[in-house]
């Protein structure tokens, strides 16, 4: 055997190599928080998709960003706060008034400065004494090619007209290390979310679905098995989903003062949560004939769920709603398999899999919100349960999933 021997680069000292890590922690925090901030907002259900899916990556991302910094920097102050022109350019993007204009910023200008920026990193790096950042940055800038290519909007700036005002090397910038660390600004409350815009949104959602498929006793549980029902029924569970995930995001955008692993769980489930949108939009068309925007939808379990604090969701939403699902899905798995339907089965096997981190997230975060007493969180549990009704519903909010 050869071992290969090639001529060392001179590469980034390690100071320098903290700043550009520290750079990058601070355009993929404000990317994700905004981007769960938006994502309930952005009606296009490709879009709602690809937000889900990208802050995903981009919150793994930080993840293993902050961990190099640790390893390059331990115990110093970096990440530190963004500098003058960084934080600059990250104020244009969070006043972005609608989601076009945010997508436009942070896929249009943010998201091509900060691949730049790895690229010139990429370059410069000594590929053996600091592969493990060789190894990071490959991952993340193909990750943020399949971003932009995704979500394109090349040619389609902001208010900006055209000129480029992002910085060339946003990864040389100046970093403040004894700066106090750069607030996230949390956007208004919404009334509700978006749908495409070929959705009817009304007060009862759709007529069709009744009480019995959504109660957990198995005497008068229902499982859908006509075709009829079984249209509008995965027509309620994708607006399920999509409600799912929007309510995450807003958990991860309004309380940013969480710790970092608590966004790192929201963005899975909030990727979990399209997902499982994305199964029921392309099973409906190819196994049960209907689509997307067929029956109408309502909002009023979202509003039910959103008016409580981040402690009223996590136990309404994760440990009740998501819990009692689990026992529906593999009920309704069995009865499928048995008719025949394998792959409309199959997908309540990945449904209630994806399912059991989804009721932990509740007990993690809500035991964490009450100081590490999980007996409390259970007991806080129980209480909110009182002011449900059989199909698991907060009052008369249809639970639809
Ligand atoms: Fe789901
Ligand atoms: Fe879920």
């Amino acid at each position: 055997m050869t071992f290969p021997v090639d001529e060392l680069r001179r590469g980034y000292d390690v100071d320098e190599n903290a700043v550009r890590f520290s750079n990058y922690f601070h355009v993929l925090r404000e990317l994700v928080h905004l981007s769960c901030g938006w994502l309930p907002l952005a009606a296009d259900f490709e879009l709602k998709y690809r937000l889900g899916d990208h802050l995903h990556d981009d919150a793994r991302a930080i993840s293993r960003v902050r961990r190099r910094l640790y390893e390059l920097r331990h115990p110093s102050e970096y990440p530190g706060a963004p500098g003058e022109e960084l934080a600059a350019l990250l104020d244009r993007m969070d006043g972005a008034g609608e989601p076009s204009e945010y997508i436009a910023i942070a896929y249009g200008e943010v998201k091509p400065a900060l691949l730049r920026a790895i690229r010139i990193h990429l370059e410069g790096l000594d590929p053996v004494s600091d592969e493990p950042s060789l190894r990071l940055l490959s991952k993340l800038a193909s990750n943020q090619e399949r971003h932009m290519e995704e979500l394109s909007v090349a040619g389609r700036r902001s208010p900006g007209q055209g000129i480029d005002r992002t910085p060339e090397d946003p990864g040389a910038l100046e970093i403040r290390l004894k700066a106090e660390p750069r607030p996230l600004r949390v956007m208004a409350r919404i009334d509700a979310p978006a749908r495409d815009e070929f959705v009817e949104v009304t007060e009862q959602g759709d007529p069709f679905l009744a009480a019995e498929l959504y109660v957990n006793d198995p005497e008068l549980n229902h499982v859908p098995v006509e075709p009829e029902e079984q249209r509008h029924f995965f027509h309620g569970l994708m607006d399920a989903e999509l409600t799912a995930a929007e309510l995450m995001a807003r958990n991860s955008h309004e309380y940013p003062e969480m710790p970092w692993d608590f966004h790192v769980d929201m963005a899975r489930q909030i990727w979990d949560e399209m997902r499982h949108a994305r199964v029921h939009h392309a099973l409906m068309p190819t196994e049960l004939g209907c689509r997307w925007g067929d029956y109408p939808v309502t909002f009023s379990y979202f509003k039910s769920i959103y008016a409580h604090d981040l402690l009223g969701r996590l136990a309404l939403f994760n440990s009740t709603s998501e819990q009692k699902a689990m026992w529906r899905h593999s009920r309704r798995r069995e009865a499928l398999t048995e008719r025949g339907q394998e792959k409309v089965a199959m997908v309540f096997d990945y449904l209630l899999a994806d399912e059991v981190p989804h009721v932990h997230n509740g007990v993690r975060w809500g035991t964490h919100l009450l100081g590490g007493d999980e007996a409390a969180y259970r007991r806080k549990v129980r209480e909110l349960r009182e002011g449900l009704d059989e199909t698991g519903a907060p009052r008369q909010a249809p639970s639809a999933a």
